[in-house]
């Protein structure tokens, strides 16, 4: 199979369709908009359910049936039986849940340009190759397992199913990376060197264990001139890629927190970087964020280092807790907003056409492999 094969189809329609949809809704006001929404949900229920990941904004977290970080989406997505799948979210949560749906269930991403720029830092070509060159430096009788974070194309899932490796989350990176270590002695972790580095720090492993291969597209290496070499104590190797959002946070945030307001708990996602999930007094995945918070005592306070549509939320529905991110810029996900509600009444409007739009679909040679990764990963919970 070559590399160039494990493309993906992103929709089976254009993108014109959804734009025209969009157009005809012009002259009706948001108001209506929802009402519309609501009502096309009603109608459609029989046939449809609407996935929401928690950093989707309130207007569309209303309409979701299930709200979850993305294991619990990837579960749910893997025992829905409804036709329809709404995934409001981005595009390689609705391409994993195409993965894991049944043939005849359509998965619908309201918005095609709601991407990852994670996901985007790294794509076969460049992993292909990296993991040849790591195979020319890596020590006799050594094994390495490829790890991909959920947020990452298809093809990239289907390469760590033929290469016996994992797909894992926020949620379950710890127990991924325990599993791969029984089987070799090294890990590839892409495309997140932050979760990759943090959750293995948390396992025991040192930082001088750890090796950040160059990103060929730039930051310390280039091309096919990179350098790289493999020292037997190497366990883990990270790839260079990172969330833009997650990097808004920062150290010099905690100690000016600290200072202002030392009885505030700082709560962050494992995708923000070493120095600021070690000062943190908690990490972990938006479900953890959500059930520390929920469960948190009337009056007790937080700066939450994640999405800010996340924080927000928090905040309106625990009133009696102070909840405030934990950055004073706004630190939104701009590809998930794009999810907006007008989208989401496309997406309704053109399944009670009989025309479904954005209908994701990876392409079957992909979704055997990446079948096998994510499935692995589901495994162990
Ligand atoms: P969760 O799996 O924790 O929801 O994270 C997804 C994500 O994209 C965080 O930026
Ligand atoms: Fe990707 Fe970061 Fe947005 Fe999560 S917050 S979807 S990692 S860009």
């Amino acid at each position: 199979m070559s590399s160039f094969d494990f493309k993906s189809a992103i929709s089976d329609q254009s993108m014109d369709e959804q734009k025209a949809l969009i157009e005809s809704f012009s002259n009706i006001s948001d108001e209506e908009v929802m009402i519309r929404i609501a009502s096309l949900k009603q109608e459609l229920s029989a046939k449809l359910i609407i996935l929401g990941h928690h950093y989707q904004q309130a207007e569309i977290i209303q309409f979701a049936d299930i709200i979850g970080d993305s294991l619990f989406l990837a579960q749910k997505a893997a025992s829905i039986e409804k036709e329809f799948i709404i995934f409001c979210g981005v595009h390689f949560m609705a391409e994993t849940a195409d993965i894991l749906a049944k043939p005849m269930q359509k998965v619908i991403l309201p918005d095609l340009g709601a991407g990852c720029s994670m996901a985007d830092m790294a794509n076969i070509i460049e992993v292909e190759s990296a993991w040849k060159k790591i195979h020319e430096v890596l020590p006799a009788g050594e094994k390495v397992i490829p790890i991909t974070y959920v947020n990452s194309a298809a093809d990239l899932k289907a390469f760590v199913g033929k290469h016996h490796g994992y797909v894992c989350t926020s949620s379950n990176a710890e127990r991924v990376i325990a599993k791969a270590f029984e089987e070799g002695s090294k890990i590839l972790f892409f495309p997140d060197q932050h979760l990759g580095r943090n959750t293995c720090y948390k396992m025991g492993i040192p930082l001088e264990q750890m090796v950040l291969y160059p990103h060929p597209r730039g930051g310390s290496g280039s091309g096919s001139d990179l350098h790289f070499t493999l020292d037997q104590k190497i366990k883990v190797i990270l790839w260079e890629g990172y969330c833009s959002v997650h990097q808004g946070f920062t150290k010099e945030q905690i100690l000016q927190l600290r200072k202002e307001s030392p009885h505030t708990k700082v709560i962050v996602h494992p995708e923000c970087n070493f120095e600021v999930v070690q000062m943190a007094d908690q990490s972990g995945s938006t479900a953890f964020i959500v059930e520390v918070i929920s469960k948190a005592s009337s009056g007790s306070s937080f700066a939450v280092g994640t999405e800010i549509n996340l924080v927000s939320r928090l905040a309106k529905l625990y009133p009696d807790k102070e909840i405030r991110s934990l950055s004073p810029f706004q630190c939104l996900c701009s590809t998930m907003y794009r999810v907006h509600p007008r989208a989401l009444l496309a997406s309704l409007t053109s399944i009670k056409n009989g025309r479904p739009i954005n209908v994701i679909k990876v392409n079957e040679e992909v979704k055997t492999l990446s079948k096998l990764a994510l499935n692995r990963m589901l495994q162990l919970g």
